[in-house]
């Protein structure tokens, strides 16, 4: 199959067409990009597994194009949903409602539970409202890195998919935040750019009231190691690292540091890829430098964050990508 990149607006027809032909087309959202299918058709969706190599057992999130097209793949939606719908879609959030007969089973691996999202992405949304609701995981194969920008796709499903819309990089950079609420109380499946503080109002808790919104795993976080292909450490400090790079270089091997540049001064000379100058630049750009950084040194030292909110949601990735291991 030959895979083209075709600027997002201009490959809108044709990715409707494909859409509703039940085939593949890779799409940008403001988190990552996605790799979709028809949510009502089976058959298109089981080759959103074959392409990625994504293991059956773990869902899919479905993208909506409005607040109203919720009710077209889930049932029971409570008023919560509504309340945070208001606030947060389009956007990088996804709750988990009960799903809707209308979605086949492949999609939600078989379960009676269904994630919904709608993209902050006019071009994503207007695929999705000229078609059908789109089921999509990351558009990246299966364990690697998500994808923010065209190029990255086509890494990693080059002759896998027929078309890639490319709607430059996106800007917000991690995989959404995963909400669900169809176990009791609210539960944060997979953290992100929308955090626990920021749903607390609309969840009924006081942020700071000592109450917090627990945090279980999704299906998908006992698979997904987002892992670049070079060995990765996560460093607490610049010095650290530093310290840990010197021996690299001196083992014969080719290291880079990935930090955000308030540490230059202290890591001199030493190569490093920029994560910029704050938590929201960090989350934007650590997943391409990842990307960047495998292709060309053998050992990856990325910086690690301290605190609560987006700098945890996003070390919650770093951490998978360096698989644990620090300096
Ligand atoms: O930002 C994003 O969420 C991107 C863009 C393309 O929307 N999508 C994405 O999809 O990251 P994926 O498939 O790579 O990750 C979806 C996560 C997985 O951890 C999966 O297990 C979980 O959401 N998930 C999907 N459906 C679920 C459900 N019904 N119940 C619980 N977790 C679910
Ligand atoms: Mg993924």
């Amino acid at each position: 199959m030959i895979t083209r990149i075709v600027n997002a607006q201009e490959g809108l027809d044709e990715a409707v067409s494909l859409i509703k032909n039940g085939e593949l087309v890779v799409f940008p959202t403001e988190t990552v990009y996605g790799l979709g299918a028809n949510a009502y058709d089976g058959e298109a969706v089981r080759k959103i597994f074959e392409a990625k190599g994504r293991p059956q057992d773990n869902p899919l999130i479905v993208h909506i194009a409005s607040v109203s097209d919720a009710e077209k793949v889930a049932c029971d939606i409570p008023d919560v949903f509504y309340a945070l719908a208001e606030k947060f879609m389009p956007g990088a959030l996804t709750v988990v409602l009960p799903k809707s007969d209308l979605i086949p089973d492949v999609v939600t691996a078989g379960g009676n539970t269904v994630a919904v999202r709608m993209p902050d992405n006019a071009v994503a949304r207007e695929l999705i409202s000229r078609s059908f609701p789109i089921a999509a995981p990351s558009a990246n194969r299966s364990k690697h890195v998500s994808p923010t920008s065209a190029a990255h796709v086509y890494d990693d499903l080059n002759g896998r998919v027929p078309l890639i819309l490319d709607g430059g990089e996106c800007e917000v950079g991690i995989e959404s935040t995963v909400l669900d609420l169809t176990s009791g109380s609210p539960v944060i499946l997979r953290p992100g750019a929308v955090t626990a503080e920021m749903l607390a109002p609309y969840l009924g808790i006081t942020p700071g009231s000592g109450k917090v919104i627990g945090t279980a795993k999704s299906p998908g976080m006992k698979y997904e190691h987002y892992a670049p292909t070079a060995e990765a450490y996560a460093a607490e400090d610049a010095a650290r690292a530093a310290e840990f790079y010197d021996r690299c270089v001196q083992e014969g091997k080719r290291p880079v540091l990935l930090f955000t540049d308030c540490h230059a001064a202290e890591l001199g000379a030493r190569e490093r890829i920029s994560l910029g100058a704050d938590v929201d630049d960090f989350m934007h750009s650590v997943y391409s430098a990842l990307r960047t950084a495998e292709k060309t040194y053998d050992v990856i030292i990325v910086e690690a964050l301290k605190g609560e909110g987006r700098a945890a949601s996003v070390m919650n990735r770093v951490m998978k990508a360096v698989g644990g291991k620090t300096v």
